[in-house]
């Protein structure tokens, strides 16, 4: 059987696709591009292609069936970025590869502790070896509390891991889940809202949190509450999370996600002027730490959407039951 991938990285993916293919018994096309309908003919003779991100139109889905193409997985949990009617259309079944929710997990209580710790501020003081202490007093976590939005995979896999640190947590969803129960309570969102000293975020973006944290939410929070946001950008008001640290009222943030990130992070602008005033302002803020969308970059992770992404395509051409066909 054959697989076209496209977008394999050179840097992190191209061995292990090798790997794979070798152990797996796959013959694999390599593409570093995004599909196109100028490199759709790669897919000739391939029953399976294998994605990420890029948009997947009517146009190239119908190049891949003509093409004999019968599978689609793609190396994210994601799918949206798939028309999926027109796959329908064409009878090319979909998949995906969702990775673990340790890595975001991890990366989250590590932002929650450099924000209480200013690690930030310590960093900068070692590169020019400042080596004074004031301004740099920290906070333990064990004296805190810790609000977490959304207890899904992430939400509670960042529960149990702090659950080790001794901090008292609540908890806010839409739905509860009784595993969160033995060591977080839920609580309305403007009962987490007030009595946080911590807050952080892992719900997806939708119409009704969009914002959710605005200048009317902050100013229901304690004075030198910390944000950390690894779910989505827009979850967070940019202006009121700004005038928040301004003003002292927000101590510190983490943000792994920004509002209008789109087109900015993954890419070299080191000689761009940018045009998200929002992120320059932020980065500039000595107890405001960001990250660009990376807290799911982990070895494991791009391990486990290279792998499962073929073994799904093996199962499919197998006619075996594949978990991972969403559509
Ligand atoms: P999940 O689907 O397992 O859990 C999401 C939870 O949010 C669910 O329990 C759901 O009931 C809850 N929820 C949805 N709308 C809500 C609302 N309005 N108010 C309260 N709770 C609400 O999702 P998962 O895998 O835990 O991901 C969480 C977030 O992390 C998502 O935004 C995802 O996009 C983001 N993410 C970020 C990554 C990064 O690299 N920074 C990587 C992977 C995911």
């Amino acid at each position: 059987m054959k697989v076209t991938v496209y977008n394999c990285r050179e840097f992190d993916e191209k061995e292990l696709f090798l790997r794979y293919e070798k152990e797996l018994g796959i013959e694999l096309v390599l593409c570093a591009d995004a599909p196109t309908l100028e490199n759709a003919h790669l897919t000739k003779g391939s029953e399976c292609v294998d994605i990420i991100t890029s948009k997947i139109t009517r146009e190239l889905l119908e190049a891949f069936h003509n093409n004999g193409v019968k599978y689609l997985t793609t190396r994210t949990i994601g799918y949206d970025h798939i028309d999926l009617e027109a796959a329908k259309e064409f009878g090319i079944k979909v998949g995906n590869a969702p990775y673990g929710p340790n890595g975001v997990a991890d990366y989250t209580v590590m932002l929650i502790l450099m924000s209480i710790r200013k690690m930030k501020r310590i960093m900068e003081r070692t590169n020019i070896q400042d080596y004074t202490l004031a301004g740099i007093q920290g906070r333990e976590l064990k004296d805190l509390t810790v609000g977490v939005i959304g207890t899904g995979r992430i939400g509670r896999t960042v529960i149990q891991d702090l659950s080790g640190f001794g901090c008292k947590m609540i908890a806010y969803d839409l739905y509860e889940q009784e595993e969160v129960k033995q060591y977080a309570e839920y609580v309305p969102l403007a009962q987490l809202f007030a009595q946080a000293d911590v807050i952080t975020l892992h719900t997806p973006l939708t119409e009704q949190n969009y914002h959710i944290i605005d200048a009317k939410s902050i100013a229901t929070m304690k004075d030198g509450v910390v944000i950390v946001n690894t779910a989505r950008g827009a979850l967070i008001d940019s202006e009121a999370l700004i005038s928040a640290i301004e003003s002292g009222k927000i101590g510190a943030a983490g943000l792994d996600v920004v509002e209008n990130e789109f087109g900015l992070y993954y890419y070299d602008h080191k000689s761009d002027i940018l045009n998200n005033r929002e992120l320059a302002i932020l980065r500039g803020f000595p107890n405001v730490t960001v990250s660009h969308h990376m807290a799911f970059y982990t070895d494991n992770c791009v391990e486990t959407v290279v792998r499962d992404s073929l073994l799904s395509c093996k199962l499919f051409v197998e006619g075996q039951e594949n978990p991972w066909e969403v559509a």
